[in-house]
């Protein structure tokens, strides 16, 4: 999705600038660009496709002394992936960068097309640089004019301008796009960046701006005002400076890393939660739960999946109703919320459009919201009641793995300390448990032998005309997990679905060039599986099965650890579908960290 940098001060502005879209690539994008200006000339450089297109273009192009300068990486949204719609955007007096979707924007348009203004591109963005043209004909200052600019848009945006009679300002505004001001205290320049990946190692302290929040800085000052014009004392958080944790320390991509990383992120996860005899969070009381006796979750993409696979274990362990909701589908279809619902929103992200909405509907109906999120500040974050941080790290490949893994562990020890503050489990169930939990880093290493094996085994898996991934229960999420994997970085058809589902219509689809990646574990409903597995395998279907127990039918066998219990069964199997998407995408010379179409952050609906 679309990425937004800014910078004000005596460096490098281009390199600086070039750099933060760097950090924000993995975000996804079809264009880019960035504006310097210096001394009331603007240099300008845009090009579509990845940034070493624009690297190339603005390469001889050198910054010298003091500059203020934006870029962006734009994920079409109004208007082709061209370079007249690629970021900033231009007219007589300013250039804008901006996140987000004006939904007003045809009614600025006409409006501003009937003064005499000419528009050249097929964005929203552009009517930003219009308006605030026309404003400054009539408003007293610049300042005025921005403020009466914002005013008159709606919708959701994070937006920086830049003035050719201000060479030494960068305006902002914030409204339901994150935006980031970062501050380099000693020597007082100012970053601007949509996440915090383009700050690290620049600045040592940040300012997450809230909703309506807009202003401008200078050198060393920071002018912040609230939606009414009241200037507000800026909230400064401290920003670490360690970079080591953003490279990809010799893995081929981010996915394998953090595919690797899941082992040491799920301990961090589980760190001063898991405590001798129970689950300990420090961010809720027991009292949360007064009153509750529905639990509904909510996510998108791969965190609806944890949602779904959390409900087996919600509804078994803690013995409390659970909903499940797409946000894209919950926030138009009036359901109907009453007090006794919990809401928790799931979202590696933070800043999920949909999710967002979700989560505003439920607080507009009273609903208590919990978020269970990997970003803290983010936007879910700030808007739930509370927020359980799911620890991963910064997550870059596109396909979320370590994120996952996270979150369901999180939501696992969640369903467990519901269970244990209403006393619906015993002492030693929940030793058990707790044991379980200490084991699931052991269960997410990756086997070096296990890896070769998948490695090995995905160059038969490169064409076809689909992919079944099955499996019953808990497995059924996962089953839904690996197909999203696969679909994403591969662009192979592939579709989740229940094992036992597959003879109400799938299974005629079933032939040699349709495969089944089927979840075969042996602590839950091993029988079942099997004979489902069978149905696909007498219809000669090629079947890949996963599981500690060989099975004889099966055209290709990848053999997991034998485990006590089902939920190391999942966090193991997990680990194999990612790795199998991954190698897959990779023979097929995929771009693994960047697929195509996608973006990490999805902030429009
Ligand atoms: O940041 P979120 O968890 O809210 O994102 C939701 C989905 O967009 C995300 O999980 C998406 O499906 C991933 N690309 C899956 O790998």
């Amino acid at each position: 999705m679309c990425g937004i940098v800014g910078y004000l001060g005596e460096k490098d502005s281009k390199q600086i600038l070039l750099d933060g879209l760097k950090e924000l690539e993995y975000r996804g994008y079809d264009s880019a660009g960035i504006t310097i200006l210096q001394n009331g000339n603007f240099s300008i450089y845009k090009s579509v496709g990845k940034l070493h297109n624009l690297i190339e273009k603005s390469r001889d192009f050198k910054v010298d002394g003091f500059s203020v300068g934006i870029g962006h990486t734009r994920w079409a949204t109004h208007g082709k992936p061209t370079e007249t719609n690629a970021h900033p955007h231009t007219g007589e007096m300013v250039h804008v960068v901006h996140n987000g979707i004006i939904e007003n924007y045809q009614e600025l348009k006409k409006e501003l097309l009937e003064k005499g203004y000419s528009f050249y591109s097929q964005t929203d963005t552009e009517v930003i640089v219009h308006l605030f043209e026309e404003n400054s004909k009539y408003c007293k200052s610049y300042l005025e004019s921005f403020q009466k600019t914002i005013s008159q848009l709606h919708g959701a945006y994070a937006l920086l301008l830049l003035n050719r009679d201000e060479s030494n300002r960068i305006y902002f505004a914030k409204e339901g796009s994150p935006l980031i001001i970062g501050t380099d205290t000693e020597t007082g320049e100012q970053f601007f960046a949509s996440s915090d990946a383009p700050l690290i190692g620049y600045v040592d302290s940040v300012i997450y701006l809230q909703d309506g929040e807009w202003g401008y800085v200078e050198q060393g000052k920071i002018y912040l005002y609230d939606k009414d014009g009241k200037e507000v004392e800026p909230k400064f958080s401290p920003l670490s400076k360690d970079r080591a944790s953003a490279q990809k320390d010799g893995y081929r991509y981010f996915m394998e890393k953090e595919i690797y990383e899941q082992s040491q992120v799920i301990s961090d996860t589980l760190m001063g939660r898991v405590v001798d005899s129970g689950i300990e969070f420090d961010e809720i009381e027991p009292s949360l739960f007064d009153g509750i006796d529905e639990v509904k979750l909510c996510g998108c993409g791969t965190s609806y999946h944890t949602a779904l696979a959390s409900m087996y274990l919600f509804e078994r362990i803690a013995k409390i109703r659970v909903s499940v909701e797409f946000g894209s589908e919950f926030r138009y279809r009036e359901p109907l919320l009453t007090k006794n619902i919990l809401f928790i929103p799931i979202s590696q992200s933070g800043e999920t459009a949909d999710t967002l909405a979700s989560l505003k509907m439920a607080k507009e109906a009273g609903l208590k919201t919990l978020a269970v999120c990997n970003v803290d500040n983010s936007s879910i974050v700030r808007l739930s009641d509370k927020a359980i941080l799911t620890r991963a790290g910064i997550e870059k490949g596109v396909a979320s793995t370590k994120a996952f893994a996270t979150q369901m562990v999180v939501l696992y020890m969640l369903a467990l300390y519901i269970a244990q503050i209403r006393n619906n489990i015993s002492q030693e169930e929940l030793d058990n448990h707790l044991h379980i939990l200490r084991e699931i880093p052991n269960a997410t290493i990756v086997q070096p032998r296990l890896h070769e094996k998948i490695k090995r085994l995905s160059k038969r898996y490169l064409h076809g005309h689909g992919f079944f991934f099955i499996g019953r229960d808990i497995f059924y999420p996962l089953a839904l997990e690996g197909a999203l994997k696969l679909k994403e970085i591969s662009y192979l058809h592939a579709e989740g679905y229940p094992a036992g589902e597959m003879k109400h219509g799938p299974i005629a689809l079933a032939d040699p060039e349709l495969f089944t990646i089927a979840l075969l574990p042996e602590n839950v409903l091993y029988e079942k599986t099997k004979s489902n597995i069978e149905e696909l395998g007498a219809r000669d279907s090629t079947i890949c099965v996963i599981s500690p127990k060989p099975f004889e039918l099966a055209d290709d066998f990848i053999q997991t650890s034998h485990h006590k219990h089902y939920i190391l069964e999942f966090f193991e199997m997990m680990v194999v579908v990612q790795l199998l998407s991954m190698e897959v995408a990779i023979r097929l010379g995929n771009d693994v960290d960047m697929p195509r179409n996608l973006a990490k952050s999805v902030t429009v609906e």
